[in-house]
């Protein structure tokens, strides 16, 4: 049994679908892992995002979103970054091994310096809090998109500095987890679902507007009367996210017969996504409401975390010395 660990970020204002797909649906639909954990990494928001008001409005919809996402039975623990009192106290300490060379390689840093004449230094420092993060909390598996997955690597050396200049094993060793099927999931014009492509899908959006977005998926121009192949179609790879393994049955049969159009498998997507959420959207009205609720669940889940990072905390300073 595994601990996971994934994050969302008030950088952004929503997730949409394919955040989900790859960061959300991992956690959510397995009772396989130990302890699964999300977090709102608002202290790394900070490398950007320098309008309080905007921070505090993504950081709220964030939580509101992952907390109705969320199943009423999971136990799935979703916390705040910048509440962890001694998480960057964690990050100075790992900071004293990692090389300054690794950190030049780093491709956000590199993209990011290559755009802006001045960078801040919370961009240069970046891969170093996010070890802090994955391995404060002793955790196996980070879900990652292959943006992440330098990072991961960096956490990972860090964690082998670490332990061999101390020689302990104080810190352990992370791996990605790579859902190779989440990799590739084709949108309405086979490029990556994105915000700057407008072509994403937000789940908690009006019914009409998810219907507009999905009627827009791009497909081949196959006629009516002539059958298709699921395997290669935009629509069909959704479904297969969403729905049952009969329904994806049926639904292929049809495409393979000669009176099924795509038009007629956007609204079976349609339908099959509005029932996935369903409960979901439910709950985003309800916390919309009652953002009270979050905090008070949240309230509860920081002070876990911040035992579990304080413990980690002590046990650190014995072995440097402090
Ligand atoms: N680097 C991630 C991003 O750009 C955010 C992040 C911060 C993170 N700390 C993390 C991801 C720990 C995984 C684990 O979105």
């Amino acid at each position: 049994m595994k601990k996971i660990l994934t994050w969302v970020k008030p950088t952004w204002n929503w997730m949409h679908l394919w955040n989900y797909l790859w960061m959300y649906k991992p956690l959510i639909e397995n009772s396989k892992w130990k302890e699964a954990y999300l977090f709102i990494a608002d202290y790394h928001s900070l490398t950007s995002v320098h309008d309080k008001k905007i921070l505090k409005r993504n950081k709220k919809r964030l939580l509101i979103e992952a907390f109705s996402l969320l199943p009423d039975d999971s136990d799935l623990i979703i916390f705040e970054q910048s509440k962890i009192k001694n998480i960057n106290n964690i990050s100075w300490i790992i900071s004293s091994v990692t090389p300054y060379s690794m950190m030049l390689r780093a491709h956000a840093f590199k993209d990011s310096k290559a755009k802006n004449s001045e960078i801040n230094m919370s961009v240069f420092n970046y891969p170093i809090l996010m070890a802090a993060d994955i391995i404060s909390y002793d955790i196996d598996l980070v879900p990652v998109w292959k943006d992440q997955k330098q990072h991961l690597e960096f956490t990972r050396d860090i964690v082998s500095n670490f332990n061999k200049t101390y020689k302990t094993d104080i810190f352990k060793q992370p791996d990605a987890f790579i859902e190779k099927e989440v990799w590739v999931i084709p949108w309405t014009d086979w490029r990556k679902m994105s915000k700057s492509y407008d072509n994403f899908i937000w789940v908690f959006d009006d019914e009409k507007i998810l219907k507009k977005k999905i009627m827009s998926i791009v497909t081949d121009g196959r006629p009516l009367e002539s059958p298709k192949d699921p395997e290669s179609c935009n629509v069909f790879a959704l479904i297969k996210f969403f729905a049952s393994q009969e329904k994806q049955d049926e639904i292929a049969a049809k495409y393979r017969a000669w009176n099924y159009w795509y038009w007629h498998a956007k609204l079976e997507l349609l339908e099959i996504i509005l029932e996935y959420f369903k409960n979901a959207r439910k709950k985003y009205v309800k916390y919309e409401e009652n953002f009270g609720l979050i905090e008070m669940k949240l309230k509860k889940s920081n002070e876990k975390m911040n035992k579990i990072v304080d413990k980690k905390y002590e046990d650190l300073m014995e072995t440097i010395g402090l």
